[in-house]
């Protein structure tokens, strides 16, 4: 869209079930804010909404692990997201909440009109139903083998694996997440949105009309969900948590939380209309309007058919754009919160934006990272080592660098002031690196404009090489040994001093709005150390080369960037090990006394993964004995959880081990067991938990006990 009046940007509402990762922060808020930032410094309308999606089974499933209410879950993750997205400089104009009741009256009215018009279907159909916990299972509810992918673990909605949208009849293997029983079929009543009615309206609006502008991997993913033929979706639920049916009859049922949530932009914007005083209507009927989704690749299907065919039915208008990266994996693996191999938002604050470990400083290292390795068009990898290099050998030493060499010598050699430049004798050089900025300018606008955020990030960087590299040909310390009987450098060898840093301060002014959209915190600083006001970063000074004013005077220059340390990286790795080494014990020994969601049927494809190699003396510390598992019980209100006493000949000891969805108490009594038996006591559900048992897993997920071949004495040791 050319020329649109206002801006209306959102960024996918984040669950409120937990922590979010980096990845997610490189996936939908950090590029949504690198572009309302630059949308802002060209002082275009525009409204930047988000907020926390706050029902579906996420939540109420994440209420049920944490073994209290999803009132209290959402708010308490609410709050954290809210907090964390502001620590890391997200900009939004209003971070919502879709609990909220201006939001539950906008998601029933937009409802309430579409089944008025007719646009609904109501249908009698057969959904899974679990007869043990006398619920139906959609969504997270029901778990079962991806027809795509083969992930065991998919959702009846969704698989997060390979990110394929699912109904739960797609599944292979169903079973509930509540009983880990497979479900039976019952009947119930549901209003359908007929999305097969819109597919030629789909396939032109996507397929032709934004076959241009919309990236490949979106256009993609819609039109293989074209080609497979659309079908009437369900907006509705038989749940206890979310948004009643404005119907009445409708008791006991709920919007499906994929209708509710992207009408929470809708709610978000109204919101901050009420808070400003403004209009929101425009935002959302005006064709003069540009409305971009930033989501990621997961998100695609129903920001670019389902809503837009819901705003359509609705008389809003349609998403200009829907730029969606795909994922960000780390060290080798996919980034996962419930795998424990992710770096969170929340983890990551507290270890580096701390005012005494970096503070801004450190948000716009992160932010300069993952806008460096965005996952625009393929998976991306975070490692902790490309962070540190990637901040240690550009941010520190290119574009840093750069700023406090200019800002050296302008004191050095200028007298801390904008020195004159000379006119009459600019050379190529000079010429060249002025013209390279406003190349630069143009660059980065049409990178940008284009949701090309790496490359125009990379465009920033590449203008500080080059005015390290001017300075490095021009080296004014050199010229200015050229000196009088005085000492002083010569009138010539002064001149030509003051050209190379009268443009290599206009070039810092420059480098200062070029990287204010992605890394807010440094422009600001600078503008600081150049005494100039933030409006000096306004898009309209890019390209500029009189932004400082001769004979200014300027501040000493300060620390930009820190350097990562290599002792950073490598607590961070084993941070990263512990985490993930912890949780995994706990799903296999320690469980939380919850459902989850592998039931024994874990994936075989899991990827070997093979740890660092220790020195005998690490191994020698594991104390392994053989003992004989003498009781067993079952732990109350701990699904996975038994109580074992085991005879370790020398003693006996309570072990409390996550091996009940495997194994039954009674067929365990008597059996031999590896036991670690110096791991320090862990209190599970209460109970002491002096051990661990060594377990194997088959290829079919079931575990297994590591014991002797033959029977030997208790208390025997292994090595
Ligand atoms: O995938 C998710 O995390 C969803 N909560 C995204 C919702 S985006 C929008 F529709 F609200
Ligand atoms: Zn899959």
């Amino acid at each position: 869209m050319t020329d649109p009046k206002r801006y209306l940007i959102t960024s996918a509402l984040p669950y409120a079930n937990g922590p979010k990762h980096i990845g997610h922060l490189a996936g939908a808020y950090l590029p949504a804010d690198t572009y309302v930032r630059y949308l802002r410094a060209q002082q275009k309308d525009v409204v930047y909404v988000c907020g926390s999606d706050e029902h579906g089974a996420a939540i109420t499933i994440q209420a049920m692990k944490e073994n209290t209410t999803p009132r209290e879950i959402v708010d308490k993750y609410h709050a954290m997201l809210k907090s964390n997205m502001a620590d890391l400089g997200i900009s939004f104009d209003i971070y919502h909440r879709t609990s909220a009741p201006i939001h539950h009256e906008t998601a029933q009215e937009f409802f309430t009109m579409l089944n008025d018009k007719g646009d609904l279907e109501i249908k009698e159909t057969e959904q899974y139903f679990d007869e043990e916990a006398n619920t139906f299972l959609a969504d997270r509810y029901i778990v079962g083998t991806c027809p795509v992918c083969s992930n065991p673990n998919a959702y009846g909605d969704q698989c997060e694996r390979c990110g394929t949208s699912l109904s739960p009849e797609q599944l292979i293997n169903p079973y509930s997440t509540l009983s880990g029983k497979p479900p039976i079929k019952k009947s119930t009543t549901h209003w359908y949105l007929p999305l097969d009615k819109h597919e030629a309206f789909l396939r032109q609006w996507i397929l032709e009309d934004h076959k241009e502008d919309w990236k490949a991997n979106v256009l993609g993913q819609c039109k293989s969900w074209l080609d497979m033929g659309l079908q009437p979706r369900a907006v509705t639920r038989d749940l206890d948590w979310g948004i009643a049916v404005p119907v009445t009859g409708a008791e006991g049922k709920v919007l499906y939380v994929w209708f509710d949530a992207p009408i929470g932009y809708i709610s978000a914007t109204k919101q901050w209309a009420i808070d400003n005083e403004k209009d929101w209507k425009p935002y959302w009927y005006n064709d003069d309007t540009k409305l971009v989704h930033f989501i990621g690749k997961d998100n695609i299907v129903f920001h670019s058919i389902i809503f837009p065919v819901m705003l359509k039915l609705h008389g809003n208008i349609l998403p200009d754009n829907v730029p969606s990266n795909e994922f960000m994996n780390l060290e080798g693996d996919k980034m996962s919160t419930s795998r424990g191999w992710s770096i969170e938002m929340d983890d990551y604050i507290n270890d580096f934006v701390k005012p005494e470990n970096g503070g801004e400083q450190m948000v716009d290292a992160l932010r300069y990272y993952l806008t460096a390795i965005a996952p625009e068009t393929k998976d991306s990898e975070f490692t902790w080592k490309g962070f540190q290099d990637a901040v240690n050998s550009e941010l520190v030493a290119v574009f840093g660098n750069f700023v406090n060499r200019t800002f050296v010598l302008m004191h050095k050699l200028c007298g801390g002031k904008v020195p004159v430049f000379h006119n009459e004798i600019m050379d190529e050089k000079d010429k060249q690196l002025l013209q390279d900025i406003t190349d630069t300018k143009n660059s980065i606008e049409r990178l940008i404009e284009g949701y090309k955020f790496r490359d125009a990030l990379y465009e920033v960087i590449d203008l500080a090489r080059k005015g390290n590299r001017y300075m490095q040909e021009k080296e004014p310390w050199i010229v200015a040994k050229t000196v009088t009987d005085a000492g002083q450098p010569t009138p010539e060898a002064q001149a030509r001093i003051d050209n190379c840093l009268h443009i290599c301060l206009q070039l810092t002014a420059n480098l200062a709005i070029f990287i204010h959209p992605f890394l807010p915190f440094a422009a600001k600083k600078m503008c600081y150390m150049m005494k100039v006001v933030d409006k000096m970063l306004d898009w309209e000074n890019a390209g500029k080369v009189k932004l400082l004013s001769v004979g200014y005077s300027l501040r000493a220059p300060e620390l930009l960037f820190r350097k990562i340390e290599d002792a950073e990286v490598t607590a961070q790795i084993e941070k990263l090990k512990l985490k993930s080494q912890k949780i995994k014990m706990e799903g296999t020994t320690t469980g939380n006394g919850q459902p989850t969601t592998d039931n024994g049927q874990q994936a075989k494809a899991k990827e070997t993964v093979i740890k660092e190699t220790i020195q005998f003396d690490d191994f020698a510390k594991i104390d392994l004995k053989v003992g004989t598992i003498l009781a067993a019980e079952k732990v109350d209100k701990a699904d996975k959880l038994l109580k074992l006493e085991v005879d370790l000949g020398f003693e006996k000891r309570t072990i409390v081990s996550g091996i009940a969805l495997h194994f039954s108490p009674e067929e365990i009594v008597g059996k031999q067991v590896t036991v670690v038996i110096n791991l320090a006591p862990r209190k599970m559900r209460g109970i002491e938990s002096n051990g661990m048992i060594l377990m194997a897993e088959d290829a079919n997920g079931k575990l297994q006990f590591v014991n002797p071949d033959v029977a030997v004495e208790n208390g025997s040791g292994v090595s």
